[in-house]
């Protein structure tokens, strides 16, 4: 049997959401005296708020006490709910209709599968809430990526066996939790830093529907 069911992660898979999340650090880091740079952003994708505060604290070599911290995650997360608040279908990143299109025509079940905690109110603002059938978000996990929980979940939910989902995952996290998941991993970004995923794609314009029939028909 092929695969039988699709799951995304949403920043960085469905849209390009990590634009915003480094504004939003890279406020905080300014505030608070140092430089946030792209670069270090990388070390973010996929990655828990909380985590990535602690990794940007560490970058500014500065200790916060508990107060400090929790206000700094509250911070952080307003301005990012600033920068998404416009937010619309137009930011879709490229193709990721084409694929869900090819998937719903086919009555594939899709969940999302992020680490996000505005997972929701980010679909319902390029309007794809309706098209997913199943949503494991960053309020629904206790153990972070690389960790499989995510996926786990979302296959449950769509009773479909991990063996017969397919990920699309653009952080090396995620595509380690996918592969702990014993689902089949396709990366989306720099080949080269997904290196441990099953296909690799530098977007969806690249993934052919060929491509994806070949995986929905596959024999294991
Ligand atoms: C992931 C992003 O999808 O969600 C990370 O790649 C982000 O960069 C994480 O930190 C948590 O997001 P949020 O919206 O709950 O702060
Ligand atoms: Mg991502």
């Amino acid at each position: 049997m092929g695969a039988s069911a699709f799951i995304f992660d949403l920043d960085g898979v469905i849209v390009d959401t990590a634009k915003y999340h480094y504004l939003a650090w890279k406020k905080l880091a300014n505030e608070l005296g140092f430089e946030f740079t792209k670069e270090q952003n990388e070390l973010f994708k996929g990655v828990s708020r909380k985590r990535c505060l602690e990794i940007l604290l560490d970058i500014g070599g500065i200790t916060a006490t508990q107060e400090q911290f929790d206000r700094w995650m509250v911070e952080k997360n307003e301005d990012y709910l600033e920068y998404i608040e416009k937010m619309d279908a137009s930011e879709i990143l490229l193709d990721v209709p084409k694929v869900i299109g090819f998937l719903k025509d086919r009555n594939i079940p899709i969940a999302l599968g992020s680490a996000s905690k505005n997972a929701r109110p980010i679909l319902e603002k390029v309007k794809l809430l309706p098209s997913f059938d199943a949503i494991v978000d960053g309020n629904d996990v206790s153990k972070a990526k690389p960790d499989p929980e995510v996926f786990l979940i979302a296959a449950r939910k769509l009773n479909v066996a991990p063996e017969n989902c397919v990920v699309f995952e653009d952080a090396v996290a995620g595509i380690q939790a996918a592969n702990n998941a014993d689902m089949i991993s396709i990366g989306i970004g720099d080949a080269q830093i997904l290196s441990e995923a099953d296909y690799n794609f530098n977007d969806f314009t690249e993934m052919s529907l060929a491509f994806l029939e070949s995986l929905t028909s596959v024999q294991a």
